[in-house]
């Protein structure tokens, strides 16, 4: 057999297996895993190395347009599928799955056609999109949305917060009804928007404008509150259900009940509520807002709990939730240079983070073994949003997507240092053990010891098949 590429003498890593072996790749995929491969038009020799499947952040945001008339004044997304996919790839991540919105007013196809043209040619690795639907009209019920699942967008983001989004319970219900009836995996942001509204305008009358106030408009009740309702709405309209970026212990809880009584409930969380606290949020000027972000950062009793519930299962994915609002001009600071705190864009950077942050305080610190971190990674993000085999492994047949990682390379993180176009990163300053050598997409070097080898554009778009989460059990509904 030939090989246009053989890796040899690393360490491989799946979700349920470590092993020692050789990976043959030929035209961009794998095709033999053994012992020892000889011969191989290029060789790489990843003895010292982890081969790990590149990573899949399935929660990044990129030129996302912003709806018109928000107090944030339309602040602007610094990466597009150029500059984040290329951050991605720096950190080990080889598949993104962004979010193509569509706004009040105007049509989902079309949304997803704008959003088709934001990406071509620019993308350095594979992508699909998720849809988020914030206008849910009898059209994109009937026909637009059941044509877009059947083309492959096979995942679905609503809304229960945020003026130009929110959905109420009933129009949730509609969408999670044709979600079930076309078998799309629904995703949710939870949080109560009337509380949030009612705790703000008080904040705000007391003078409490900066940053903090934005924690303290979002405290966690509001959370579980609203994960425990999306969660009844799902149960009623019968559909999987994603709770994303959870942000503490309360909301898990929900979810480990809801579990218990045989529901299909995913959990998410990102790196921010795991490595940052409200205190960010209290600092001198306006340096809060770059810790500003929905659900915001809680305390160190929240953290804890998101670790048990990582390492118990309870949370099953850990992606970035990147969204790209630089510092200055156009992004957090767009409604003028020391805003309320309702009128800062939400979202933090962290695509090129990501998987340096778990694995370093997860892997190296001894609270995940290795198969959880590509998991939590990459592997249950593939098979939830219907992209494996294809991705999130390593296996005779999938993409060879690979990040050979080494796990003893010691960095500070500085926003120097990554490749984003946001002008901070929350986590400067940060010791991390773990960084990736050399990334690889399609059999293709992309990444090589901190020099980019791909051209943008070659990163191609992936249609979703049906996720994992419609297929682990019956899930009946209650009409
Ligand atoms: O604050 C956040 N998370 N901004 C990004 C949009 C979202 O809600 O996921
Ligand atoms: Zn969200
Ligand atoms: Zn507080
Ligand atoms: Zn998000």
């Amino acid at each position: 057999m030939s090989f246009d590429l053989v890796i040899r003498g690393g360490t491989i890593v799946t979700a349920s297996d470590v092993t020692k072996a050789d990976l043959g790749i030929r035209d961009g995929i794998i095709v033999t895993i053994a012992d020892h491969i000889s011969g191989g038009d290029a060789v790489i020799d990843a003895g010292g190395l982890l081969v790990l499947p590149g990573g899949i952040d399935a929660h990044c945001h990129l030129d996302q347009p912003q709806a018109p008339g928000l107090a944030s004044k339309g602040a602007k997304m610094a990466d597009g599928f150029r500059s984040g996919s290329i951050s991605a790839a720096y950190g080990g991540t080889t598949t993104i799955v962004p979010f193509c919105v569509q706004h009040r007013g105007t049509s989902l196809t079309a949304a997803v056609a704008d959003y088709h043209g934001r990406a071509e040619g620019q993308s350095v690795i594979d992508y699909a999109f998720h849809l988020i639907v914030s206008d849910p009209t009898p059209a994109v019920l009937g026909q637009e949305l059941p044509a877009l699942i059947r083309r492959g967008h096979t995942s679905i983001k609503v809304y229960m917060t945020y003026d130009a989004m929110v959905l109420s319970d009933r129009q949730i219900l509609d969408v999670f009804e044709t979600a079930r009836r076309e078998k799309a995996v629904m995703l949710i942001h939870a949080e109560n928007h009337e509380i949030i509204g009612w705790l703000a305008e008080r904040l705000e009358q007391n003078g409490h404008t900066r940053p903090l106030g934005h924690a303290h408009s979002r405290p966690l009740p509001l959370e579980r509150e609203a994960t425990h309702r999306a969660m009844t709405l799902a149960e009623i309209a019968g559909v999987p259900l994603v709770i994303v970026h959870v942000s503490g212990g309360d909301p898990l809880d929900e979810i480990r009940r809801a579990r218990a009584r045989g529901h299909v409930v995913i959990a998410e969380t990102c790196p921010q509520y795991l490595m940052l606290t409200e205190d960010d949020l209290d600092m001198p000027d306006m340096l809060g807002a770059k810790a500003m972000c929905s659900p915001p950062p809680r305390d160190t009793q929240a953290q804890a709990a998101l670790w048990r519930g990582i390492e118990d299962g309870t949370i099953d994915i850990f992606n970035s939730d990147h969204a790209p609002y630089r510092f200055d001009g156009e992004g957090k600071l767009k409604a003028g240079p020391s805003p309320t705190f309702r009128a800062v864009a939400n979202g933090i950077p962290g695509l090129e983070t990501r998987l340096p942050i778990l694995f370093s305080e997860g892997v190296v610190k001894g609270r995940i073994d290795l198969q959880r971190f590509v998991a939590l990674t990459s592997t249950n993000n593939a098979r939830l949003y219907g992209l494996h085999p294809r991705k999130g492994t390593i296996a005779v047949g999938s993409d060879a997507d690979l990040a050979l990682w080494d796990p003893e390379r010691r960095m500070t993180i500085t926003n120097d240092l990554l490749h984003h176009n946001v002008d901070y990163t929350p986590f400067e300053g940060l010791e991390v053990q773990g960084w990736p050598q050399t990334v690889i997409s399609r059999g293709e070097i992309i990444v090589d010891k901190n020099e980019l080898k791909a051209m943008p554009g070659r990163g191609r778009y992936l249609t979703q098949e049906t996720s994992s989460a419609w297929k682990t059990r019956e899930i009946k509904a209650w009409i």
